[in-house]
């Protein structure tokens, strides 16, 4: 199966995708959490990529789609993958069409998480994860059972993104509009669009989502 989690900035992508990884096998693909990975290596891409994160823009489609490109020829993307983060623009969204067309391979759903913009910016600067293991946490809405330690992994080591702050997000929320927001039309015309309500509670939109995967199979 191949899925797209779409919704805005602090909509709860990356926690769901998390879930369904582990509950359904699909590998998570967040474009995010690699252009993270090579801002901390220093390669080429994440020199590149740092001063639009930073900014709260989004990064060149050239780099990104470069990304995806290469990632979806390992070997754990054969079963299924679940996008989070990808397609950001309308010309990412062509550009993933191709490269499924070339595998013969084709997109089953895009889920939208809707939700509100003014719930956003409380879970995005809420919002910490796991060092070691990336799991994700909230200050208020998802603490880890034993505070201070990693549900998953028991670290006690915690890390909050350089881009969460009030300043970069509301950036964040005008490039959401502006140039993701398009894709909805986009894939409701292709009829695979899904709608989930994101203001629900964690559980409850992991609820709807594996709905939605179930009527899928
Ligand atoms: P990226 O990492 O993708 O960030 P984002 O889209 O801004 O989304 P977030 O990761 O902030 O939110 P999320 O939906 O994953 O929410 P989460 O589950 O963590 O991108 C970062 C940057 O990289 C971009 O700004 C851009 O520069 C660049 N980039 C990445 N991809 C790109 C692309 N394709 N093209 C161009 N540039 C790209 O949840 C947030 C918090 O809320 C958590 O603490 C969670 O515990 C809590 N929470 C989750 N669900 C709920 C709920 N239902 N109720 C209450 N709390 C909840
Ligand atoms: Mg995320
Ligand atoms: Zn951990």
């Amino acid at each position: 199966m191949i899925i797209i989690l779409l919704g805005p900035p602090g909509a709860g992508k990356g926690t769901q995708a998390q879930r369904i990884e582990s509950s359904q096998g699909l590998v998570q693909l967040s474009t995010g959490d690699m252009l993270r990975a090579a801002v901390s290596a220093g390669t080429e891409v994440g020199k590149k990529a740092k001063e639009f994160m930073d900014a709260g823009k989004l990064v060149t489609d050239e780099i990104v789609i470069g990304i995806i490109a290469d990632r979806i020829e390992e070997d754990d993307c054969r079963k299924g993958f679940l996008l989070d983060g990808f397609p950001r623009t309308v010309a990412q969204a062509e550009a993933l069409d191709n490269m499924l067309d070339q595998k013969n391979l084709k997109l089953d759903a895009v889920i939208e998480m809707k939700v509100d913009d003014e719930a956003l910016v409380d879970r995005i600067t809420g919002r910490y994860t796991c060092a070691e293991c990336n799991q994700g946490y909230h200050d208020v809405n998802l603490k880890p059972k034993v505070e201070g330690v990693c549900d998953n992994c028991g670290s006690t080591n915690f890390k909050r993104r350089a881009d969460d702050n009030r300043e970069t997000v509301s950036s964040r929320l005008e490039a959401y509009h502006a140039q993701t927001a398009p894709l909805l039309p986009y894939y409701e015309a292709k009829g695979i669009l899904k709608v989930v309500d994101g203001m629900a509670d964690i559980d409850s939109v992991t609820a709807q989502i594996s709905d939605v995967l179930s009527s899928l199979k």
